[in-house]
């Protein structure tokens, strides 16, 4: 087996709601290694989401902490270390697809930026793979939430992210296009990503190495 790359250690959280405080997380215990697809469950309202968050760096524990590479996060780490792809999506609206899958990419380091030749290969194998090779040219306003939902996953992948964090990434799809989101999943994993996805589809659970389940703030294997 790989090295652990993602680490939680003891996540607690809580929130505050008028009719009382809630402990989502309750001293959660995390460990993801590289090349090893990971699925979550968990009822809705479990913290899957939640977890997600703190794991990429988006929120932050009361206490406890997650670790890439055995250090610490401060905030979320750059794309091409881990890459998260919440429910919400978060596509940049005033970029076309294609510009969207592109940005990791442009973003990296000097050393680590592709070409331009390399950056549309890149773009133009990913959409292709997803059955969105038509639509890079368009905003993402002007295409379906399914559509929406793959190309944000390109655009998570795309910079070959050494950490994938992907929130309910088949929820909107029509049953057609999962196989191939699967494929992207596995693939990523298998070319030594850490992958965790939180999911309530047994497909994915199908292609998973291992799952695990969120109840009352702590994991179950
Ligand atoms: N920003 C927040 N403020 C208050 N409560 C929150 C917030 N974020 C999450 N929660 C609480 O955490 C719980 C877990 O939410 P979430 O992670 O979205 O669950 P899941 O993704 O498993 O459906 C919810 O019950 C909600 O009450
Ligand atoms: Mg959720």
């Amino acid at each position: 087996m790989n090295r652990p790359i993602l680490r939680a250690i003891g996540l607690r959280r809580r929130f505050a709601h008028p009719s009382g405080a809630v402990d989502v997380l309750r001293g959660l215990e995390l460990s993801v290694s590289s090349g090893e697809l990971v699925t979550l469950f968990g009822r809705s309202g479990s913290g899957k989401s939640l977890l997600l968050a703190l794991l990429g760096g988006f929120d932050t524990p009361d206490s406890g902490s997650v670790l890439l590479n055995g250090v610490p996060i401060a905030g979320a780490p750059p794309w091409h270390t881990c890459a998260v792809l919440p429910q919400a999506l978060g596509l940049a609206g005033e970029l076309t697809i294609a510009e969207n899958v592109a940005l990791p990419l442009r973003l990296a380091v000097d050393g680590n930026r592709p070409g331009e030749r390399e950056i549309r290969a890149r773009v133009g194998e990913l959409l292709a793979g997803l059955g969105i090779d038509g639509l890079g040219d368009r905003y993402p306003p002007e295409v379906s939430f399914g559509q929406q939902q793959r190309a944000a996953l390109a655009r998570a992948v795309s910079g070959r992210p050494k950490v994938l964090l992907t929130d309910e990434p088949t929820a909107h799809l029509d049953p057609g296009s999962t196989p191939a989101v699967l494929d992207l999943l596995r693939r990523c994993a298998d070319e030594g990503a850490a992958v965790l996805v939180a999911t309530h589809d047994d497909a994915v659970h199908r292609v998973a190495d291992r799952r695990i389940h969120l109840l009352d703030g702590v994991l179950s294997g």
